[in-house]
């Protein structure tokens, strides 16, 4: 059951591959064994659900255009592993120049059962996302019970209302719930015990996230999954507060962290 010393590849194994390619998620998933790959999805202007982290192919493709409003032929001449070449000439790999931007089928054909984190990226900008999201899931047989008992299909959103929708189409699916910072100690236990609900996890920002914050959400029955746990150091001081697990560019070091705190390794 994955609710415990959890390792969330954010975009895949991003702080060694460009963010959301195929390199990045093979090495998440196949070299490091993180336990899920984390997807942002998207809708082209011909309904396809792709994945990338922003609206637009700016900043990862290096050129000009918004993903609702490019069919997928468009959005499939772009390639997205220059910037990070460009960016960490370091970790710059020729391969990576070819990697384009996947569509959500492509990532599920290729990883099959393994354990995805997806994220309803603004979804108030693509009407029926939802509907097109538990389609493709269900293609694929990744909503099924025995799946959402042991949490290996988790939808996630900053939207409480697309959350809402997915429970509606998919009572007993896995929800998380993206909080910025602030927005917990905002709530009261009450709202908060409405959307425990349905919800099963909160995932705070880390800078909001302390021991007694952590407590009170577990007090409450989420599990805690914050984002993004990058460096060794808030690693450790938020596994010693008691988070269940953590997005992270880096799962190689969360791993490491949490086998240290485990004491199945010493430093
Ligand atoms: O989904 C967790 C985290 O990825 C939320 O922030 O902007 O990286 O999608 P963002
Ligand atoms: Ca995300």
């Amino acid at each position: 059951m994955l609710n415990k010393n959890v390792v969330i590849a954010h975009r895949g194994a991003s702080a060694y591959a460009p963010e959301h390619t195929f390199a990045s998620y093979d090495l998440s998933h196949f070299d490091m064994a993180a336990d899920y790959i984390e997807l942002d999805v998207h809708m082209t202007l011909d309904g396809e659900v792709i994945v990338m982290h922003d609206e637009t192919i700016d900043r990862t493709g290096l050129s000009h255009g918004t993903i609702k409003e490019m069919t997928l032929d468009e959005i499939k001449q772009v390639r997205i592993g220059k910037w990070f070449n460009d960016k960490y000439p370091e970790l710059a790999k020729d391969y990576y120049l070819e990697q384009t931007v996947p569509t959500l089928r492509e990532v599920l054909k290729r990883y099959g059962q393994a354990n995805y984190y997806i994220e309803t990226k603004a979804p108030d900008i693509y009407p029926g996302m939802e509907d097109k999201l538990t389609g493709i899931l269900d293609e694929f047989q990744l909503l099924t019970e025995v799946r959402m008992k042991n949490y290996q299909t988790v939808i996630q959103s900053f939207s409480l209302e697309s959350l809402i929708k997915m429970s509606q189409l998919k009572p007993g699916i896995t929800l998380l719930l993206l909080c910025k910072k602030g927005m917990l100690r905002g709530m009261t236990d009450e709202d908060l015990m409405k959307i425990q609900m349905f919800v099963y996890a909160v995932g705070p920002n880390y800078k909001d996230l302390d021991g007694e914050l952590i407590e009170r959400m577990h007090h409450l029955g989420f599990l805690v999954f914050p984002y993004t746990l990058n460096n060794e150091e808030d690693m450790e001081r938020l596994i010693n507060e008691g988070i269940d697990g953590a997005f992270t560019n880096n799962p190689d070091l969360l791993r490491k962290q949490f086998r240290i705190d485990n004491g199945e390794i010493f430093e």
